[in-house]
């Protein structure tokens, strides 16, 4: 029998819906409108459409979206500018900074310039460092919308043996963060395993929840799956053609795996509709001071 399928598009629909009813409910009480600035430096396809998606979901949610499309040309110190005015700016919540950034850009100075209490991305490593106490700010979107597409579906995160295969600080590293918490949504047995793990079928074979999230294309096939394991296809490569292809095997996966998510309409949807939330509490932590 197929495995069930882990709808991010419909899932990602039903939250924004609940999210935009609190956000009016914000603003008809005085509150402040969730604002969210996005930076896209260059005009890579993918960002643009990445940032597209995002500034079209903070319409739909009523949040107001302030879009900084730069020149590929544009200099570190001048991108460093532009942050340093968002950072002050009460108006915008959130930045996000489309990644990657063109080779001539240092990342993880532009991650650091950042205020932490903007950073509705969960990059800077204030954040990370607070979900890695055990108290988080504001955890990165592909993460929380894993553990969401999981926790919306019913399936048993408590316990069960998770095997993340990716140890990106974007998705890998937080994910097993989050889902080896104490309490909802967590209390996972994690393992995080890579490319250069030693028997990585082995390793995947042994997961109730199995998230690939390494960046190649179809890299996880059927025998690396155990029957009725629940997949997660974190990956996104484009392809020459302009569509997006998962690191699942999907086709032969699917007649192992218990449920299943697709790309595109599976983690995707689930990430923007995070970014929105990130960026929703940042407007309510700023406004109590
Ligand atoms: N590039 C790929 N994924 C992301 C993301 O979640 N946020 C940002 N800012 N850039 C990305």
């Amino acid at each position: 029998m197929p495995a069930r399928l882990i709808d991010g598009r419909a899932l990602a629909a039903v939250m924004q819906a609940e999210l935009a009813q609190r956000v009016a409910e914000q603003v008809s009480t005085g509150g402040p409108r969730p604002g969210l600035a996005a930076i896209q430096v260059g005009s890579r396809q993918d960002s643009t459409r990445y940032v597209r998606g995002k500034i079209r979901a903070c319409e739909k949610v009523g949040i107001a979206s302030f879009h900084h499309p730069l020149p590929e040309s544009t200099s570190q110190a001048e991108l460093l500018r532009l942050i340093e005015k968002l950072n002050g700016d009460a108006s915008v919540h959130g930045i996000l900074v489309q990644l990657p950034l063109p080779p001539h850009i240092d990342e993880s100075v532009v991650i650091r310039a950042v205020a932490p209490h903007k950073d509705v991305d969960g990059f800077h490593p204030e954040n990370l460092g607070l979900l890695a106490a055990g108290t988080p700010r504001f955890v990165a979107c592909t993460p929380l919308g894993v553990q969401q597409l999981l926790l919306r579906h019913d399936v048993p995160i408590a316990g069960a043996k998770v095997v993340i295969v990716g140890r990106s600080t974007i998705v890998g590293k937080p994910l097993a963060l989050l889902l080896m918490r104490k309490g909802e949504g967590g209390d996972a047995t994690v393992t995080v395993a890579h490319s250069r793990s030693r028997d990585l079928p082995g390793i995947t074979r042994g997961a109730d929840i199995l998230v690939a999230a390494l960046g190649q294309p179809g890299y996880i096939t059927a025998d690396m799956v155990k029957p009725g394991a629940v997949v997660i296809d974190v990956g996104t490569t484009p392809t020459a053609d302009g569509r997006l292809v998962g690191d699942v095997d999907f086709d032969r996966v699917r007649e192992v795996a218990g449920a299943i998510s697709p790309v595109p309409g599976g983690v995707g949807p689930m990430t923007i509709t995070m970014l929105l939330y990130n960026t929703h509490r940042a407007s309510q932590i700023q406004s109590v001071g």
